[in-house]
């Protein structure tokens, strides 16, 4: 008999769906196997009203395969220029579960993101009198700094500040990928918490540059030391409610990646809660999956439990090599063309 683990319905609580023809290709992968998801904001141009996330929210309902049932959970991308009322009214309305910062240029169509943290204090305060969660992409983006250290030196610089100043204000560090970023959340209070994507699970930066560079493992932040892996695996062995499933499957096509100046994400979902089984395998603790993945996380954001359950199997399958999005273009997956271990049946 093959090894199987059946667990609640889960939530993705960092995912990335764009739109149009690329929201079509991906929005089945992800309800495959996921009830809701916070939907990250970063189009072109932002999700930044609540008109905005109204009208995004009803491309996405339109994109939902038929027979599935799928929840988007919208995000407000922050700027400069954030109305703090926009934000609250969409907020009470439903439309809006929370609002996700990212520094001017951190990351793919972040160059409308915040240039001055200290200055969007009059929305943070008004986010915190209202509970409402703060998503952050945690990189300073200053040129001084190494790509490689720009995480902790934001954990520093700016998240341990912002903690000081809105103590209330309930934060989730997204995609953590360093001991130093683990390291802080775990001593913070429980409104500090973090995802984690399953390539920071299952890679270090090897991975990517050993051997030849592997472009559809650049993502941001991008791959870390072996120690940094080691110690997110540490925190998810342990059980620690303050870290959640959040994919970051951030889907570029093939062209954009395999260039002379790719994009940064990885493509998981048609393999997400897979990849996430492989590496809870490896590191021995099957068992904290089922609350890491429809646990903690919508605890955190104060949802219900979904419906129904999932069940994965060990039986060995072979991953696509794409996902075609039109004629002409196609997306390539985490693990594209290789064997993967556990499967949702
Ligand atoms: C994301 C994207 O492509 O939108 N890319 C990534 O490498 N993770 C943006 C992000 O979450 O940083
Ligand atoms: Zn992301």
């Amino acid at each position: 008999m093959p090894r199987t683990l059946t667990l609640p319905t889960p939530d993705d609580l960092h995912l990335h769906l764009r739109d149009g023809a690329v929201l079509r290709a991906v929005l089945p992968q992800t309800a495959r196997v996921f009830a809701r998801a916070i939907v990250m904001p970063n189009l072109v141009p932002p999700v930044v009203t609540t008109a905005d996330a109204r009208a995004y929210r009803e491309r996405i309902a339109a994109a939902v395969p038929d027979g599935a049932a799928f929840e988007p959970l919208m995000t407000a991308y922050l700027t400069d220029a954030t109305d703090p009322d926009d934000l609250a009214a969409g907020f009470e309305q439903g439309v809006f579960t929370a609002a996700k910062l990212y520094p001017a240029h951190a990351t793919t169509n972040a160059a409308a993101g915040v240039t001055d943290v200290r200055a969007l204090a009059p929305v943070f305060e008004r986010m915190q009198r209202l509970d409402m969660v703060l998503c952050i992409h945690g990189e300073v983006t200053r040129p001084d700094v190494d790509i490689f250290d720009r995480e902790a030196v934001f954990v520093d610089e700016v998240l341990a500040p912002l903690r000081r100043d809105f103590p209330e204000l309930r934060i989730v560090l997204e995609h953590v990928t360093t001991a130093h970023a683990v390291a802080f959340v775990e001593s913070a209070d429980a409104r500090l918490a973090a995802t984690i994507t399953p390539q920071h699970l299952l890679f270090d930066r090897n991975a990517m540059l050993v051997g030849g560079i592997r472009p559809h493992l650049y993502c941001l932040p991008i791959l870390k030391r072996d120690r940094d892996r080691t110690a997110l695996r540490r925190v998810v062995a342990a059980g620690s409610p303050k870290f959640f499933l959040g994919t970051d499957s951030a889907p570029h096509t093939r062209r954009t990646k395999e260039t002379a100046c790719g994009c940064a994400g990885v493509f998981s979902a048609p393999v997400a809660l897979e990849a996430y089984a492989t590496a809870f395998d490896d590191i021995g603790c099957l068992d904290r999956l089922p609350a890491f993945a429809a646990g903690f996380g919508r605890r955190f954001y104060g949802l219900a439990a979904n419906p129904g359950t999932v069940t994965l199997e060990e039986a060995p399958w072979t991953v696509p090599e794409r996902v075609a999005i039109d004629d002409v273009d196609d997306l390539r997956p985490l693990f594209a063309g290789e064997e993967l271990r556990w499967r949702v049946r």
